[in-house]
């Protein structure tokens, strides 16, 4: 039986302690949240043609993400289905020309996920080659980002639930995500509960004195005003998610200007941000008119988390013409970096006999509620 109310008349609070320490809720948070929702793994940019591929961790799996012949964007279980090998290295990429090759025995598999041959064993003498088959995600792309979801059960439609958590489809749509590219990834070990990441960046409570640099374009004050109050055009972003620019300011950078000469999609002006959070896993997609950010966080153990940030420009932008990689990263990873430290320092205190959760503002940490909420949902199922 699971806590269902972290509601009170005033405030709500999360979770109790054990939430955040027990390897045996983790092992249910698996089986009935991380495998039950749709996960973000990439981008369409990484996967150009047919035979092209990515290796990546998404939850507790590897995945091989390819273009099949047709050119559907699949999703495999990096598991080989003679004796469970690594098909493929962890973060690897390129392109196969005709299969995935298991490194082991020669296993061939096609890039529809069909077995092609097993040396020393042709089609139907021991056993039919369609029975092994590599175990395939559902897998689904959504304004170029790819998403999976591990479970077996038919899931619901990726469409319905990008919906739920999205409040400027429009603005997404100006952007135009199919036509970027990547231009950096940063993966943050993280000392945690994966929940405790997910509170963190759920809440911008702590962003006045914890992110100076991301203060310089960002106006904190509006995330604690209603879009009504603020009397100012601010561009949504899911709801009362949108990111407020101080005025003056083009993008979020270290200075607020632009940090790409060419911008995303049909041109925006300065200030312009879209995007899409979902919860309660976290991984959201943060637009300006000349940049855009990705993230996610995945869950490694109950005390172990690993936080995956990308960071993309228009497709044809030139390095060194239009950008430098530094200057459209810095702002995020430095302010990633500080989020860390707090996650983790965070997290050190959950861990002590002493600490029950405190009463938290519904205005002031709304989203934080929101993510804990769509968690227990999943977790009483
Ligand atoms: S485990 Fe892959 S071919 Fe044997
Ligand atoms: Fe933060």
């Amino acid at each position: 039986m699971h806590v269902s109310i972290i509601e009170h008349s005033t405030y709500f609070t999360s979770l109790p302690r054990e939430y955040y320490l027990s390897e045996e809720i983790f092992r249910e948070e698996l089986a009935k949240v991380i495998t039950r929702q749709w996960l973000y793994a990439g981008h369409v940019s990484m996967l150009p043609q047919p035979g092209s591929y990515y290796v990546r961790d998404v939850g507790p799996e590897s995945l091989i993400i390819t273009r099949d012949e047709a050119g559907r964007v699949r999703a495999f279980f990096n598991v080989c289905r003679h004796r469970g090998f690594r098909i493929c290295e962890r973060g690897a990429s390129g392109h196969v020309s005709k299969a995935f090759v298991c490194p082991y025995h020669r296993w061939s598999f096609a890039t529809d996920g069909r077995l092609l041959g097993a040396p020393g064993a042709p089609d139907g003498a021991e056993f039919d080659y369609r029975d092994w088959g590599l175990h395939e995600a559902h897998c689904g792309v959504w304004f170029g980002a790819v998403f999976v979801y591990l479970g077996q059960e038919k899931p619901p439609a990726l469409e319905d639930e990008m919906a739920s958590f999205t409040g400027n489809r429009e603005g997404l749509a100006l952007v135009e995500p199919e036509r970027m590219k990547l231009i950096h990834r940063e993966v943050y070990d993280i000392a945690a509960n994966w929940k405790t990441a997910l509170e963190n960046n759920s809440e911008c409570y702590h962003c006045a004195q914890g992110h100076p640099s991301l203060g310089i374009a960002c106006d904190y004050r509006e995330f604690f005003l209603r879009p009504e109050e603020t009397g100012r055009d601010v561009r949504d972003l899911g709801g009362e998610r949108y990111f407020p620019f101080r005025d003056g300011m083009s993008t979020f950078s270290m200075n607020g200007d632009w940090v790409c000469g060419k911008r995303l999609g049909t041109p925006q002006d300065a200030g312009f941000a879209a995007g899409w959070i979902v919860a309660p896993n976290y991984a959201a997609g943060a637009f300006f008119a000349d940049h855009a950010v990705l993230m996610d966080v995945l869950p490694i153990s109950a005390t172990r988390t690993r936080w995956q940030c990308e960071w993309y420009v228009h497709a044809d932008a030139v390095e060194g013409e239009d950008y430098e990689v530094q200057k459209v990263v810095d702002v995020f990873h430095k302010t990633n970096c500080e989020d860390v430290e707090f996650i983790e320092r965070n997290y050190d205190g959950v861990t002590s006999t002493r600490y029950v959760p405190g009463p938290q503002s519904a205005r002031r940490e709304p989203n934080v509620k929101d993510s804990l909420t769509a968690y227990l949902r999943l977790m009483a199922a």
